[in-house]
């Protein structure tokens, strides 16, 4: 594939009207960004998730700004054709709106096209403040971490009646205030179906079922890097941690035995400077 993904592509990436799914991955740093956009996906998450993942933190709630900033110039500095989606911190959408604007623009200017963030119609007023100052932004309903507290644990949304009735009404709203995409997570699948229905923005699923517009995926799961109980929808292609371990294992052995630095491995020293050098004492 050639040519950038860009926020009007994604937005026009609707299944009913024939396209294909989209496909979404985090990402944090320039190693790993190549190796995703090499895999022709459409969209690159710098995800709240390197709280945990890769900062070695409890939950989403622990990074800030400047830890996300730092993360998606990473990704940026690999030059991805995939469109970049800086995810924001919690409490840096929620107070007020030239506080919104301004944190945005530091996920912008360190190389992201797009924010996310998480929450229904009380998010409204942050989603118009960030979009007037023409930065795209992509939704984020059903289990949001960032509300951990509140829901009481990461558990699936939208179970009852009157819960999925909320969410729908959210998406309608985060719709309407211009969100180019919203990403649902842990909901039951019919409610993503009939929520991906209703918008005329696509949605990426994440432990929503395959109606969705799009799939999302956290990379550390997906390789097998990630230390905690999987969710259910994770599908895991690689054991990765397992791997790096035998390897590092493996060269620890060689070292242990003499056997690394090999001569080929060595840089060697010429005539001259084995002479200046002279004899091993
Ligand atoms: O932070 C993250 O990784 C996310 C995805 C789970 C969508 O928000």
């Amino acid at each position: 594939m050639t040519g950038k993904v860009t926020v009007p592509d994604i937005r026009a990436r609707k299944r009913s009207r024939g396209a294909g799914p989209i496909v979404m991955i985090t990402a944090y740093d320039a190693p790993f960004a190549r190796v995703v956009d090499r895999a022709d996906v459409d969209i690159i998450l710098v995800g709240d998730s390197l709280a945990e993942l890769v900062l070695g933190l409890e939950d989403t709630l622990q990074v800030g700004i400047e830890d996300l900033a730092y993360h998606v110039g990473a990704v940026a500095r690999a030059r991805p054709r995939a469109l970049l989606v800086g995810d924001m911190p919690w409490l840096t959408y929620h107070l007020e709106a030239s506080d919104t604007v301004r944190n945005a623009a530091i996920l912008v200017r360190a190389g992201a096209h797009a924010v996310k963030l998480e929450g229904g119609r009380r998010r409204v007023p942050a989603v118009r403040a960030i979009t007037d100052a023409e930065i795209p932004v992509m939704g984020h309903l059903g289990l949001t971490p960032q509300s951990i507290h509140a829901m009481g644990g990461y558990k699936v949304q939208g179970r009852e009646a009157t819960a999925a009735g909320d969410l729908r009404r959210d998406a309608e709203a985060l719709a309407a205030a211009g969100c180019f995409a919203v990403v649902l997570e842990g909901v039951p699948d019919l409610l993503a179906e009939r929520v991906t229905a209703e918008l005329d923005i696509p949605t990426i699923g994440i432990g929503a079922g395959p109606a969705c517009d799009g799939q999302v995926i956290v990379l550390h799961d997906l390789l097998g890097l990630s230390e905690s109980k999987a969710p259910k929808f994770v599908r895991r292609y690689a054991e990765l941690g397992s791997v790096g371990t035998e390897a590092v294992r493996a060269w620890a052995a060689d070292v242990r035995a003499g056997r690394y630095p090999s001569e080929a491995e060595s840089y060697h020293a010429s005539a001259e400077l084995r002479e200046a050098l002279g004899p091993s004492s």
